[in-house]
């Protein structure tokens, strides 16, 4: 048990209050002066019919005397100040990281509950952009964050893989298609014809006809639409693979729009029987008023289905296949009306389940310095973004190498530059508040001293190099007693233990606020305080041996909060850089 955990405890004991309530209220205060830790009694006054402030004073005393391994437990005002001791505390953090492993920060008691997160979603022959990354990236990131605290996620990729586009997908494929094109660059091929369609359309309205009959053909399962419709899509998915294999992002499950269109008369039977549905401008439609929302439609006037009415199935179907615990919708922000008008129609329906579906917005994403080189109109596509970045931190690799004299090949040179340039990027995504807009600059994403993941990577592949450096002498053990532990109590060292001790609350608070960047931000602070420790402390050539072993145990739980925090980023860890 941490020095937390021993305190909240003692909190329970004192108070009969629950253990995740006290976990809630305690704070760290801002000074020093105030302890490392307080609670706030206020909450107690009601039941105990007492002033806060004597309350306090009580149980300040109490839990001095059963709070042992702290310094002292003082009462200011209704608020109670814990003060630990350092070494102690330094020493149960370093013990709980050794005894957890890669599991450190993750549930004892993991709930298995199901969360379903859906991410990504780019539309089949449309460019995989800028804002399909933010989505993948934080939901990948917010996947693996949830499976970490023990759930079990299904993580859904909702391909945008239906719609009328496709008629004149078709229509223009037999037009102007180039198979050749279509073989080396699907997308872009798709892209340029569907564009062409547009252009002629404008001349001769007649392909807007074709085009429709076309649609209606493959919703009818017709075998030419449905065979093209199907190599447009396995096409598209492959160029999508090739950008989630560079990410290192996987799915569990890619059921498209398209999956759902069958299941929309079910749909409309069972808002029908509820009586939910009514006729508006030949269109059927939810009235949402008393949410104070649009109505939601259904069917439009000409009886074709839309994008709410697919995510209405789409969640019906979740939850008979899932019996989700939690939805999770990670999709920019500028769809955030349609979601209120999805889960509404479901609250209206009946389904209490439409209290678990989350919507979790993001901002824009903009570029800062330069105009990224784009392939075509200012759709700003992945690919570019992640290999620009690759290419640029392989220059500034090569600088470091050569001004170190590193002794590292070309290949290896190329293996780094990869990981640590899709990792800059990633890092990016993730380093603020979701729902603020991104700006992008090459120069803040490939600061090796600012807040970027190649200081993080650095100080990871340092604190690696130290542990590897101790590990080849003769004789080495990674043993340590508790004793040599308890020697640990420099600002430095203590510092350190704090951002270890607390990163497993921000974890949990980064799934309860579907926020990454609070793990980001973790790691970031302890890559500091690592850094900061390295400079003014002596590792591998401290003198007395205990002392070292202690400070050596250090490094090594330094590293392994460090790597899985970047784990939970979807950052790839280097080794050696
Ligand atoms: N395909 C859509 C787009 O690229 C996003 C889909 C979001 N998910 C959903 N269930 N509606 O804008």
């Amino acid at each position: 048990m941490n020095e937390r955990q021993k305190l909240v405890q003692a909190i329970n004991q004192e108070t009969g209050l629950d253990i995740d309530k006290i976990d809630e209220l305690i704070e760290i205060p801002p000074q020093p002066t105030l302890g490392d830790y307080a609670f706030p009694c206020f909450v107690l006054a009601k039941t105990l019919r007492k002033a806060p402030a004597a309350i306090a004073a009580e149980l300040a005393v109490k839990l001095g005397r059963q709070l042992t391994d702290f310094e002292r437990v003082e009462s200011v005002g209704g608020y109670l100040n814990f003060f630990i001791s350092r070494s102690s505390f330094i020493t149960s953090t370093i013990m709980d990281v050794r005894a957890r492993g890669a599991k450190f920060g993750s549930a004892e008691a993991p709930t298995a509950d199901p969360v379903i997160i859906e991410y990504s979603s780019p539309n089949i022959a449309k460019p995989f952009h800028v804002g399909h990354a933010f989505t993948t990236i934080l939901g990948h990131s917010l996947a693996r964050i949830y499976k970490h605290l023990g759930y079990n996620v299904v993580r859904m990729n909702h391909l945008g893989d239906y719609g009328t586009q496709f008629g004149k997908l078709i229509v223009a494929y037999e037009m102007w298609g180039d198979e050749t094109a279509l073989q080396a660059e699907p997308i872009k091929e798709l892209l340029r014809i569907y564009v062409k369609f547009h252009t002629e359309a404008e001349k001769d309205p007649e392909l807007e006809v074709q085009a429709r009959e076309r649609f209606r053909r493959l919703e009818a399962g017709e075998a030419a639409e449905e065979a093209l419709w199907t190599r447009f899509r396995d096409l598209s998915l492959k160029e999508f693979s090739e950008v989630y294999e560079r990410l290192g992002v996987s799915f569990d499950n890619y059921n498209g729009e398209s999956f759902y269109s069958n299941q929309i008369p079910a749909v409309v039977d069972l808002l029908t029987e509820k009586g939910l549905l009514e006729s508006s401008e030949g269109a059927q439609v939810v009235r949402l008023d008393e949410f104070n929302l649009p109505p939601c439609i259904i069917l439009k006037s000409d009886g074709t289905t839309i994008y709410a009415s697919r995510d209405i199935a789409a969640v019906l179907y979740r939850y008979q296949q899932w019996h989700f615990a939690k939805n999770i919708y990670v999709v920019g922000t500028p769809q955030a009306l349609h979601f209120r008008q999805v889960f509404a129609v479901l609250k209206k329906a009946g389904f209490d389940f439409a209290d678990d579906c989350v919507h979790v917005g993001f901002g824009l994403v903009r570029f800062a310095d330069r105009k990224l080189s784009t392939r075509s109109g200012d759709v700003i596509y992945l690919q570019d973004l992640l290999q620009e970045a690759v290419d640029k931190t392989h220059e500034v690799i090569r600088a470091n190498a050569a001004a170190r004299s590193l002794d590292l090949t070309e290949e290896k040179m190329s293996e780094i530059a990869e990981k640590v340039g899709i990792g800059a990027v990633t890092y990016t995504f993730l380093k603020n508040s979701r729902e603020r807009d991104i700006v992008f600059s090459y120069e803040e994403m490939l600061d090796f001293e600012g807040d970027s993941a190649p200081y993080v990577l650095y100080t990871y592949a340092r604190g690696r190099s130290i542990l590897r450096k101790a590990a080849a002498e003769p004789g080495y053990s990674i043993e340590v007693s508790e004793a040599a532990l308890l020697r640990l109590d420099t600002d430095e060292e203590f510092a350190i233990a704090k951002l270890i001790e607390s990163f497993p609350q921000s974890v949990v608070k980064a799934a309860q606020t579907y926020e990454p960047f609070m793990v980001v931000r973790q790691i970031t602070q302890l890559a500091r305080a690592f850094n900061k420790f390295y400079h003014n402390e002596p590792v591998l050539s401290t003198a007395d041996p205990e002392l070292r072993q202690a400070r050596l145990a250090l490094v090594d739980a330094v590293c392994d909060v460090l790597y899985i925090g970047m784990e939970l980023a979807g950052i790839n860890p280097v080794e050696q850089m």
